[in-house]
């Protein structure tokens, strides 16, 4: 296992093996626009799991979205139907009723894949030719239950990104992130886990807020992905983003990071998941004066460029990232 070093951005290198976990969901179909037209960035497959709404939609989505994208060839594979614990928490005050409201996307050109996700995950990290990075972008349900199966396939991990959590604040509570808070058990097992997290908290994802002015500039590409994206986001930014001067543009961060480290900062900590109490499940405790004893601590950014992100975005929407 190496540390969670960044992709690097070098469009020279060979593409990096990546493994997307989600729950389509409009900010993670964002992520998977800007993570499917990127060349840095080899896709090994798209992993689902119940978290904006049920599995069956979240899989779904995610052939739609690899219909729009041109990428037939990207395997999506459905994953686990419900939390670990608890029962499940969805999201459609945010995301509509079917996860990707406010756009036509096409019906899907494929099946889904037969395997499991938590199977590929395990297949995939067992036998891959050199370490895969993951990009975890939903409840971490598949990831947990794959690592309590077959704990081994740590070793294949090159690193894992996570879009969750908060340092000081929640958005479904007032400690507790979505992601966190929909399976804070599952959480609980990736951050005891020991392996190379990078996490992307709301602190960050909170400064990267969709204007009106963002939209036009990606419906001015002018593409059916451009087109599509400026449609979710459109409905997107109309629903209710409490205290924000716009609507939170979370999972593509995770993207961003792989994709431009240096558009963020971070530090080291100690990062532990609530799961006992009634009053703070799901809540991620941050803890930076002191670091885990006997293994390397989590990157937890807290500074982003948003001007940087919002054009690495539109650069690769308009098919012209690397
Ligand atoms: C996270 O929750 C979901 O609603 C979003 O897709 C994102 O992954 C933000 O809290
Ligand atoms: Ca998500």
């Amino acid at each position: 296992m190496s540390t969670p070093e960044p992709a690097g951005d070098s469009p020279a290198a060979r593409p990096r093996p990546l493994i997307i976990d989600c729950d389509p969901g409009v900010d993670d179909a964002i992520a998977l626009m800007v993570a499917l037209n990127s060349s840095a960035l080899d896709v090994l497959g798209i992993t689902t799991v119940a978290g904006n709404v049920p599995l069956r939609l979240t899989e779904y989505n995610a052939r739609r979205l690899r219909t729009l994208l041109g990428r037939p060839g990207v395997p999506v594979y459905a994953g686990c139907p419900r939390p670990m614990v608890q029962t499940l928490v969805t999201a459609e005050e945010i995301h509509g009723t079917t996860g990707l409201d406010g756009a036509e996307l096409p019906e899907p050109d494929g099946e889904a894949a037969p395997q499991h996700a938590v199977s590929f995950l395990i297949e995939a990290l067992s036998a891959a030719p050199e370490p895969v990075t993951l990009a975890c972008t939903a409840p971490l349900t598949n990831l947990a239950v794959a690592l309590i199966q077959r704990p081994e396939i740590a070793a294949g991990i090159r690193a894992v990104v996570i879009m969750g959590g908060g340092v000081n604040r929640g958005n479904i509570t007032p400690v507790a992130e979505f992601n966190f808070y929909a399976d804070p058990h599952a959480a609980r097992v990736v951050f005891e886990s020991g392996l190379p997290i990078t996490l992307v908290p709301l602190d960050v994802t909170h400064q990267v807020l969709v204007t009106e002015k963002i939209i036009a500039r990606i419906r001015a590409i002018g593409s059916a992905v451009s087109s599509a994206a400026a449609d979710l986001l459109t409905y997107y930014g109309s629903m209710r983003h409490p205290a924000l001067a716009g609507a939170p543009l979370h999972d593509p961060c995770v993207i961003a990071w792989l994709l431009r480290p240096g558009l963020f900062g971070g530090f080291p900590a100690e990062v532990r998941i609530e799961t006992e109490s009634v009053l703070t499940v799901g809540q991620s405790v941050v803890n930076r004066r002191r670091l885990p004893e006997g293994r390397q601590p989590v990157t937890v950014l807290d500074t982003v460029d948003s001007v940087g992100v919002f054009e690495l975005i539109l650069a690769h929407l308009a098919g012209a990232g690397n």
